[in-house]
């Protein structure tokens, strides 16, 4: 039986690869996406999401909107604040046709709290985007962090930052959300941190792939991830020339194939004070904290299973 999952984005290219795997993969079953600020307005991570299941004709899963700023922070609205930088990495309105569809009525905290008051199967959440969403379901619902068996966040890391030098931009866009995340007692969460996706970059060659398929996911995927490596070559060149990290999609990858990603079991938190450091991940590499660990945190990835799977994937052929 496929595995069910709720992706919880900004879409965003890479949320958008991201999507895209999750809807088209025969192991999942995307049940819903629900939407949060970050890359951009929450009301456009909602369009582009609808834009691109319909793209790929999933316009049955169904996305609900969710908070437009984070929990606590005002000065952190990205859509108003965004990190230039960050910014180019998702254009407003992504390059598939405008989409016919809605949103759905309900909130995303609405969904998410009432699906797994009713869930009689487990369902993976998979937030890649500030955790906004789940700090405010935490908070509402003293049973929501029993009631998810698997947390897989896109966030975070140890010897990286991309949105300043000591934080990555999930965990940065809503510190406070993330910290009551991590504290909160979940019974599993994996985290893909910058230091895991940077490890599994996707090249300009893999897009020609892509866009050859003659898919719609292929040719979107192509477009995609090929914004990315033009911003990369420009903004941060990486290791290979002419590549970029395709950060959610590998979030996906992992519940498809947990050898995609290399763990370590160790303890996280978030910095929420610091002038130089809010929003980093805290990870205790070598035990020097009180706290027993509560996370198993990617450090590398599988870079060839990976592009292969988004190649398998969008030829319809996984
Ligand atoms: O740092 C990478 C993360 O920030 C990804 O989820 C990307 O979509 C952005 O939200
Ligand atoms: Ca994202």
């Amino acid at each position: 039986m496929a595995r069910k999952l709720i992706l919880d984005v900004d879409t965003g290219t890479d949320d958008a690869v991201a999507v895209m795997l999750a809807a088209l993969h025969p192991a999942l079953d995307l049940i819903g996406c629900t939407t949060v600020n970050g890359n951009i307005p929450v009301a456009s991570c909602t369009d582009n999401t609808l834009r691109v299941l319909e793209h790929i004709g999933r316009g049955d899963i169904p996305v609900y909107e969710g908070l437009a700023r984070p929990i606590v922070r005002s000065e952190f609205p990205i859509s108003r604040k965004v990190n230039d930088r960050a910014g180019k990495y998702h254009p407003g309105a992504l390059p598939v046709p405008p989409t016919t569809l809605a949103k759905q009525n309900a909130s995303a905290v609405e969904f998410l709290i009432e699906t797994y008051r009713a869930a009689t199967d487990p369902i993976a959440l998979v937030p890649v985007a500030p955790l906004s969403n789940i700090a405010a379901c935490i908070a509402l619902d003293p049973k929501f962090v029993s009631l998810v068996p698997e947390l897989v966040i896109m966030g975070g890391a140890h010897a990286l930052g991309n949105v300043t030098p000591s934080a990555e931009f999930n965990i940065w866009g809503d510190p406070e959300a993330a910290a009551s995340v991590f504290a909160a007692g979940f019974e599993k969460i994996t985290l893909v941190t910058l230091d895991c996706t940077h490890r599994a970059l996707i090249t300009a060659a893999h897009c020609h792939a892509l866009h050859a398929l003659g898919t719609p996911a292929g040719q979107a995927a192509a477009d995609f991830i090929g914004h990315r490596i033009a911003v990369h070559d420009d903004d941060q060149k990486q290791e290979i020339e002419h590549s970029t990290p395709v950060h959610d999609a590998l979030a996906v990858g992992f519940l498809i194939n947990p050898a995609l990603i290399t763990t370590r079991r160790l303890h996280v938190a978030v910095e929420t004070h610091g002038e130089l450091t809010v929003g980093r991940t805290v990870i205790d590499t070598h035990f020097r904290g009180s706290e027993a660990p509560n996370c198993d945190v990617a450090f590398d990835a599988d870079a060839t299973g990976f592009a292969e799977l988004l190649l398998r994937t969008f030829a319809g052929k996984a």
